[in-house]
């Protein structure tokens, strides 16, 4: 017999009712009571269990099979009937029950609740928990529901590399690649290391944002999105960065700041629909466990309009308040993330764009408005996250860019092929980034990154 997946049998009740199924998955708890015994198993084809119900007038080692070790995997068949007065909907009455592989007592993840902080220490066994579950099948009907957005409207998917030489942000937090021999590089005459020894014949890094390259495909596709890995050797030790993250970076050719916004702002909505459509016991069991006001706020996003506000604004706002916070705010300086939150959860209560800061805490990519001082830039900030999204209109004069990339002591050498495409057909332009894990946390209330990444990556070690 075929093996059917538990989210079919919830999706369709009355196809398989009365029917003899076969189902395979892991034992998360099991019970005898009255010689009957309950088997709750989950296939991880969804959130939910399936009730396995076991009688001694079907197995002879009724006893063993009643007290199965959770984590048990087990592959049933039976037949599977309603019940309209318990709580679930149907169970299965097992015919035939078979261990496909047995679980001993010291299995840790005994029935009981967990702390996150425990369960980070063994990653690979916590996508069995419900927290893990339910946190990474958002991650995947988000990721989805990221792809049809852009793919439906009329994006093209492209694959940036994640090996460069490039320093899109210009912060300096890279990790280096290099295959020279740590205890004795090739040197050069002055006795510094020589990178035109190593394997590429320079200096390369991991890649902090595929951004750049990506400006090279908008220039011809017109509208593109990068979705992958990027790697930031940033020391931060903080609930919100990891060393390595993905990023959605789109990218588009005749477009402004506003314009971003916009795609931005209609893109959010759109993946919390999907996710509230296709995740409901997921989000339902966050709402219970982690912030009762999770359903509530998701919903409410769908039809409110994000604020947007100068960072000159921002600054107004916050200066007022600079007795609440430990970094005090003054124009010019870089917002922390206690602002950002205060700026989202307190005053505006939803998402907002904060827009045109100061050039000098900006990357050199970013236009120079008309004031000289400030540039179009734009981050998004959301609840409970802080910063879920940077973002500008990208500088397509080739003069203005020039001077930028003097002016922060940048290798013009290295920036030769990002200036042609000033010197080629240059279009206004603009994009993005998406931190993704910052989403899942924003979408599941999860409150450290590590909790949305299967192997997470942070300074100190993993
Ligand atoms: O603001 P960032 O640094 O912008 C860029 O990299 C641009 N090149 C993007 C673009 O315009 N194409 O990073 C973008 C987003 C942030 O808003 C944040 O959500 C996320 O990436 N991010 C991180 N997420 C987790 N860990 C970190 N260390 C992160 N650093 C940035
Ligand atoms: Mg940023």
């Amino acid at each position: 017999m075929k093996k059917t997946d538990v989210a079919r049998l919830f999706a369709d009740a009355e196809e398989h009712i009365g029917r003899e199924i076969r189902v395979a998955g892991w034992v998360r708890t099991s019970r005898e009571s009255k010689n009957i015994g309950f088997l709750e198993l989950n296939d991880g084809s969804c959130f939910k269990n399936l009730q396995i119900v076991v009688s001694p007038s079907v197995f002879n080692n009724f006893k063993e099979i009643a007290n199965t070790p959770v984590g048990t995997a087990l592959v049933v068949e039976g037949e599977l009937r309603a019940t309209p007065e318990a709580k679930q909907p149907f169970e299965l009455d097992a015919r035939s029950v078979e261990v496909e592989g047995a679980c001993p007592a010291e299995y840790p993840l005994q029935k009981k609740r967990h702390s996150l902080e425990f369960l980070r220490t063994m990653p690979h066994l916590r996508a069995r928990t419900n927290t893990y579950s339910a946190a990474f099948r958002v991650r995947s009907e988000a990721a989805f529901a990221l792809h049809e957005f852009f793919h439906s409207h009329g994006f093209v998917y492209v694959h940036t590399p994640i090996i460069t030489g490039s320093d899109c942000e210009g912060a300096g937090t890279m990790f280096r690649v290099t295959t020279l021999d740590p205890k004795s590089p090739a040197l050069t005459e002055q006795g510094e290391v020589d990178w035109s020894e190593d394997f590429f014949g320079r200096e390369t890094n991991l890649t902090v944002s595929g951004q750049l390259e990506g400006e090279t495909m908008a220039q011809a596709f017109g509208k593109i999105y990068t979705f992958g890995p990027t790697f930031r050797a940033e020391r931060s030790n903080t609930p919100r960065h990891a060393a390595e993250f993905w990023m959605i970076e789109p990218e588009i050719a005749f477009c402004d700041l506003s314009g971003y916004m916009d795609n931005a702002e209609e893109m959010i909505k759109f993946v919390v629909s999907r996710v509230l459509e296709r995740c409901g016991d997921e989000l339902k069991f966050f709402n219970d466990f982690y912030d009762k006001q999770l359903l509530e706020r998701l919903k409410a996003l769908v039809d409110a309009q994000f604020a947007r506000i100068s960072y000159t604004e921002a600054c107004e706002i916050l200066e007022k308040e600079n007795e609440r916070f430990e970094f005090k705010v003054e124009w010019g300086c870089d917002l922390q993330t206690e602002h950002e939150r205060y700026l989202t959860e307190q005053v505006f209560k939803r998402p907002v764009f904060v827009k045109d800061y100061p050039k000098e805490i900006k990357a050199f990519y970013m236009r120079v408005n008309d004031d000289g001082k400030t540039v179009a830039a734009a981050d998004l900030l959301v609840p409970g996250v802080g910063e879920l999204i940077g973002g500008s209109q990208r500088e397509e004069r080739l003069e203005v860019l020039l001077s930028r990339i003097e002016e922060m002591g940048l290798e013009r050498a290295d920036y030769e092929y990002y200036l042609d495409l000033r010197r080629f057909g240059s279009t206004r332009h603009a994009g993005y980034g998406l931190g993704f894990e910052r989403l899942i946390m924003y979408l599941t209330s999860i409150g450290n990154i590590r909790d949305v990444q299967l192997y997470p990556r942070n300074a100190g070690g993993f």
